[in-house]
C-alpha cells in the first residue's frame, strides 16, 4: 500500500500527460508501456528484494548485501546515487505539489466556473510568474511532508493510501466520462494510442524510459526502503505487478481525460508543465458539479503527491538516523530545509530564471534549472540506479538467496532472471547510447 502511494503521484497525473504531449503521443506511450513491463516490473522486484534482504537505508543495505555476497564495498555508492536523486527530485516535486495546493483553493473558490481557455491560462501564468506565491505553497507542502516524515513511516500512510487510490480512480473515471462528451474525444484517443513513430526522437525514447522509472519510484531506493519493511510472507512478484498495474492505469486515465480537452479547446498538447493546470480547471469549470469535483480532485492530487514525497526523502532520513546519530526530528528538519532551499531554483525557473544566459552555446541552451534537474534525475540517475540494482540482483546475488526471497515458480523465476540479467542492462545501455547520438 505504501509503495503504491509512492508510485502514484504527480508523475502519473501531471508529468505523464505533459511529456506525452511534448513527445508526440502514441509512440511515446507505447515505448513507455514496454519499459514499464519489461524493465520496470523486474527491476522493482529486484529493488524490493534487495531492500527486504538488506533491511537498512539504501546505502547500508547495499554495503551489507555486497558484503554478504562477497563483493566490493563500492556498491554502497549505488545507495548514494539514490539518496541524492531522491533529494533533488523532492526539491522540484514540492514546488509542483505547491501548485496543486493553490489549485485546491482557487477551484474551491469557484474561480474556474464557466471559464474559457484564456482565463484558465491566465490564472496559471499569474501563479507561476509570482515567485513569492510559489514559495509560499512550496513551503506549505514541505512542512506537511516533513511533519509526517518526522513522525516516522507509520500505518498512517497505509490507511490514507487505502482510501486515496480508489478515490482518485473514481474521480479520474468521472473526468474520462466528461471527456467523452467533448468534441475532441476521438482526437484525444487517437493522439494517445495511435503510434506515429515519425514523431518520436531518440531523446523521446530516453524520456519514455526515464518516465517509467520515475512513475514506479524505482532506481533510487524508495522502494528498497519500503521493501525493508515488507513482511517475509508477502509475494514480491505479485506486489510489484499490482503496483505497476495500478500506477499505469492512473496515468493512462489521466491521459484519456486530458487530451480530449486539449483538442476540443484548441490547446497545445506540447505546452509543457502547465498542461493539467490549464486543461483540468477548464473541464471542471464546464461540467456539472465541477467546483465540487475539481476541489476534491486537487485535494486528492495533493495527497497523492504527499505520499510520494515521503518516500523520496525517507532514504536520506534513514541514512542520517542510522549513521549520524540524528534523531528522526532533527534529520527531517535538516533535510527539509535543504530541500526547500534547492526548491527555490525550481520556483525561479518559471519566472526570474526562465532564461539562463549561462547555458547559451552549451547543450543546455534554453533549459531552466528545473529542466536540468528533472532531466538528470529521471532520465539518467534513476535508470542508472535501476540497472545497477538489476545487475546486482541478476549477476551478483546467489541464486538461492533470490529464489528464497522471490518464492515464485521456476518459469517465472527464469523469466525474471533473464530480464534483469540481460534485457534491462542492454536496453538501458542502448537507450543511453542512442540518446547521445551514437547510432545516428
Ligand atoms: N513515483 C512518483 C510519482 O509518480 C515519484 C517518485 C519517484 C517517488 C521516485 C519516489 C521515488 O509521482
Amino acid at each position: 500500500m505504501a509503495a503504491t502511494g509512492s508510485a502514484v503521484g504527480l508523475g502519473n497525473i501531471w508529468k505523464f500527460p505533459y511529456i506525452t504531449g511534448e513527445n508526440g503521443g502514441g509512440a511515446f506511450v507505447l515505448i513507455y508501456l514496454l519499459c514499464i513491463f519489461l524493465m520496470g516490473v523486474p527491476i522493482m522486484m529486484a529493488e524490493v528484494m534487495l531492500g527486504r534482504r538488506g533491511r537498512r537505508n539504501p546505502v547500508d543495505s547495499m554495503r551489507y548485501l555486497a558484503e554478504e555476497m562477497g563483493h566490493s564495498q563500492l556498491w554502497r555508492f549505488l545507495g548514494w546515487l539514490g539518496v541524492v536523486a531522491g533529494f533533488f527530485i523532492l526539491s522540484y516535486y514540492s514546488v509542483i505539489a505547491g501548485w496543486a495546493i493553490s489549485y485546491v483553493f482557487s477551484t474551491g473558490a469557484g474561480t474556474f466556473a464557466g471559464a474559457d481557455a484564456e482565463l484558465v491560462g491566465q490564472h496559471f501564468d499569474e501563479l507561476t510568474k509570482s515567485p513569492l506565491t510559489l514559495i509560499f505553497w512550496h513551503s506549505i507542502f514541505m512542512v506537511i511532508t516533513m511533519i509526517v516524515v518526522a513522525r516516522g513511516i507509520e500505518d498512517g500512510i497505509e490507511k490514507a493510501v487505502r482510501f486515496l487510490i480508489p478515490a482518485l480512480f473514481i474521480l479520474m473515471i468521472v473526468m474520462v466520462l466528461y471527456a467523452m462528451t467533448t468534441s475532441g474525444f476521438a482526437d484525444g484517443l487517437r493522439f494517445m494510442f495511435a503510434p506515429d513513430f515519425s514523431k518520436i526522437t531518440t531523446e523521446g525514447v530516453l524520456k519514455a524510459m526515464g518516465q517509467a522509472f520515475f512513475t514506479l519510484s524505482i532506481g533510487m531506493g524508495a522502494i528498497m526502503v519500503y521493501g525493508a519493511y515488507l513482511p517475509k510472507e508477502t509475494s514480491i512478484a505479485q506486489t510489484s505487478f499490482t503496483i505497476a498495474i495500478a500506477d499505469t492505469s492512473v496515468a493512462v486515465l489521466a491521459g484519456v481525460a486530458i487530451f480530449p480537452i486539449v483538442f476540443s479547446n484548441g490547446l497545445e498538447a506540447g505546452s509543457g508543465p502547465g498542461l493539467i493546470f490549464v486543461t483540468l480547471p477548464l473541464a471542471f469549470g464546464n461540467m456539472a458539479f465541477g467546483t465540487f469535483f475539481g476541489t476534491l480532485f486537487f485535494i486528492l492530487l495533493v495527497f497523492a503527491a504527499w505520499s510520494s514525497s515521503i518516500s523520496l526523502i525517507e532514504p536520506a532520513v534513514a541514512w542520517l538516523i542510522e549513521n549520524k546519530n540524528f534523531s528522526r526530528i532533527k534529520a527531517s528538519i535538516t533535510l527539509g530545509l535543504l530541500t526547500w532551499v534547492v526548491g527555490l531554483g525550481t520556483v525561479f525557473s518559471f519566472n526570474e530564471w526562465s532564461y539562463i544566459a549561462l547555458f547559451d552555446n552549451t547543450p543546455l541552451q534554453g533549459k531552466t534549472f528545473f529542466d536540468v534537474l528533472d532531466y538528470l534525475t529521471s532520465n539518467i540517475m534513476l535508470p542508472l540506479g535501476g540497472v545497477l540494482m538489476a545487475i546486482f540482483a541478476g549477476w551478483l546475488m546467489k541464486r538461492t538467496a533470490c529464489e528464497e526471497e522471490l518464492a515464485i515458480n521456476e518459469t517465472a523465476y527464469l523469466l525474471w532472471h533473464f530480464l534483469v540479467r540481460y534485457v534491462t542492462p542492454v536496453a538501458v545501455m542502448l537507450v543511453f547510447l542512442n540518446a547521445i547520438g551514437v547510432f545516428s
